[in-house]
This record gives structure tokens, sequence and C-alpha cells, in this order.
């Protein structure tokens, strides 16, 4: 089936099934175009949580089908291929969570949401890059703080609210490859740009050094932000998959990547041709045991709740 053909039939069973078709900012562009929905991590729990549709389709990686699950424990959650999965969520067992527990049996846990349903179970709250350092900066002084499994953003969320983390040693590959040596270059070649930096990246604090006025930003921050700057050229630090939506809400602009072959591999396992034999087969449908979906819910919801 061509692509238009292929639009058109996923067009018309989202219809018939009553589906709603949630997508992240990495998807492929065909994927972005069906989606009732494409935002951030933080957005498309959002999403998830108000819609009316009695099934979700997720375009994105499994953690976020997941988070969409536990947040509605009666609609059919679809995942168009169960291999899309995240190197920063495959980072961290529950082990390592418990271990840091037991020696801190007072502690709070915060976990990123790139994190699988057992890891969130064992968290006082979760958070995206969108509102991590909101949510840190409301925790009580006194206690000490776990932040998982992502170490990038947890020095960042540390630099900016100035709390003490204990951080895990966890990384995403695609955004702990994209270092200063991509930037350097690029960031003098384009004076007048502005940079914007997705807090995974590891050059995520050398970076400020480079140019301390780069916005640290989730991927729907991005498209904010482009949107309503001055500037007409943006160097962009993150998966090059939000390359499209930035062109597409923000015409007229320039958007620079600092590293082209930053593209998650996981994300690009959904295509359009998948997310049609999602909706035709009802698959794969993503379910998390009750007795974890209870725990992870009220971690997720704390992260809901704020702003
Ligand atoms: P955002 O929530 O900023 O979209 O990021 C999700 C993600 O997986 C980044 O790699
Ligand atoms: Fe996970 Fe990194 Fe892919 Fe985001 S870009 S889904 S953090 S592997």
């Amino acid at each position: 089936m061509d692509k238009e053909l292929l639009t058109q039939e996923v067009l018309r069973l989202k219809a018939e099934r009553q589906a709603v078709i949630l997508a992240h900012s990495y998807q492929l562009p065909e994927v972005q175009e069906v989606a009732d929905f494409v935002g951030d991590s933080l957005g498309l729990a959002r999403e998830a949580q108000r819609t009316r549709a009695k099934v979700i389709v997720f375009a994105g990686v499994h953690f976020m089908a997941e988070t969409a699950a536990i947040l509605n424990p009666d609609k059919t959650v679809l995942l168009p291929d169960l291999e899309a999965g995240c190197s920063l969520a495959d980072s961290i067992r529950p082990e390592d969570v418990l271990a840091w527990k037991e020696a801190h049996p007072e502690g709070i846990v915060v976990a990123y949401v790139n994190t699988k349903a057992e890891v969130k179970a064992l968290a006082d709250v979760c958070v995206t890059s969108a509102n991590a350092v909101e949510v840190v900066s409301r925790l009580p002084e006194d206690r000490s703080i776990f932040f998982v499994p992502d170490m990038f953003l947890g020095a960042h969320v540390a630099r900016v609210t100035g709390r003490k983390l204990d951080l895990f040693p966890g990384e995403c590959h695609v955004h702990a490859g994209i270092r200063e040596e991509h930037i350097q270059a690029l960031l003098e070649a384009h004076p007048g740009a502005e940079f914007m930096i997705h807090p995974e990246c590891g050059c995520g604090s050398s970076c400020l050094y480079l140019k301390p006025d780069a916005k640290m930003l989730s991927t729907e921050g991005m498209v904010r932000h482009a949107k309503r700057s001055e500037a007409k050229e943006f160097v962009v630090a993150t998966e090059v998959g939000i390359l499209y939506r930035l062109a597409k809400e923000a015409p007229g602009k320039t958007f620079i990547p600092v590293k082209p072959e930053a593209v998650c591999e996981y994300m690009k396992k959904i295509t359009l041709e998948k997310v049609y034999l999602s909706l035709r087969e009802m698959r794969h449908v993503v379910r998390v045991p009750e007795e974890v979906a209870l725990r992870a819910r009220r971690a997720l919801e704390a992260m809901v709740a704020v702003g």
C-alpha cells in the first residue's frame, strides 16, 4: 500500500475503532501526520489521561505506552511495535532503587518517566524533562533525594534548583552521544542563532559554558520557544525527529541539528504501516499488572498534578 492509501486506511480504522493516536515529537513525519496529538512525554501523559477514546494507539516507545496504560486502566493501549524500547529506561532495575531505599529509609525517589512501570512503582513522584525542575524544587528540603535514571537531566535539575541529589548513572545512548565537540564550531558559524538543548544531552553542563543563554528544554518546550522567539535561527541539540515539528510549527525559521545522526532507532520502529496493522489487528496491547500500576499511578498522578 502506498503512503496515501495507508494514511486513509489509518484514519478510517481510527474512526471505526474509536481510537486516538498519540505521537511523540521524534516520530516519523508520516506518523505525526495521522496523530490526533503530538507532544513531549508530559503532554502525552496528560492527553492519555484526558482522552475519551476507547483505544489509544501509542506512536512512541514502550514506557510511554505503559504510562498511558497505567493512567487508563479501563482503556486499550496499543503499541504498534513491542521492540520500541528505550536505552535509558533499560539502564535501571527495580533492585537499584530498592538498594537506595534500604540505605535511605526516609528518602524520596524521583523517577524520570523514561523508566519501566516496576521502577515507577517504587518512586514517590515521576518527572519529565518539562517539569523536573519544578517538581524537585517543591520537595521537602530535609530529605535525601534519589533522582533516577538520567544523570544528565539529574545534574541539570540539581544545578537549577540548588538541591543535592543522589544521581543514578543512567543515560540515553542518543543524547549521551551529543557532546560539546559537535557544538562549538556550529555556534561559532551561527553567532545569531539561539541554542536549544534537551537536558538528556551529554553536553548538558559544558554547553552552558559555551553559550550561557542556551535554553534547556523538553521537545515541546523547544517547539513552544521557537514559535515565540524573535530569533530566526536555532541550533538544536536533541534527536533529529523534532526538526519536522519545528519546521512545521515555526515556518520560515532555520533549525540546525548539532548531530544529524542523532536518531533514536527505537522511536523509528513505529512506521505508518505498523500503525495501520496495529489498528487493524488491535495489537500489541500494553498491560501493566494492577499491583504495579496502582503504585506507579500514584507517582505519575503526583507529577501530573504539578502545574
Ligand atoms: P521529551 O519528554 O522532552 O519529549 O523527551 C522524551 C525522550 O524520550 C527524550 O529522549
Ligand atoms: Fe529513550 Fe533516548 Fe530514544 Fe528518548 S531518545 S526514547 S531517551 S533511547
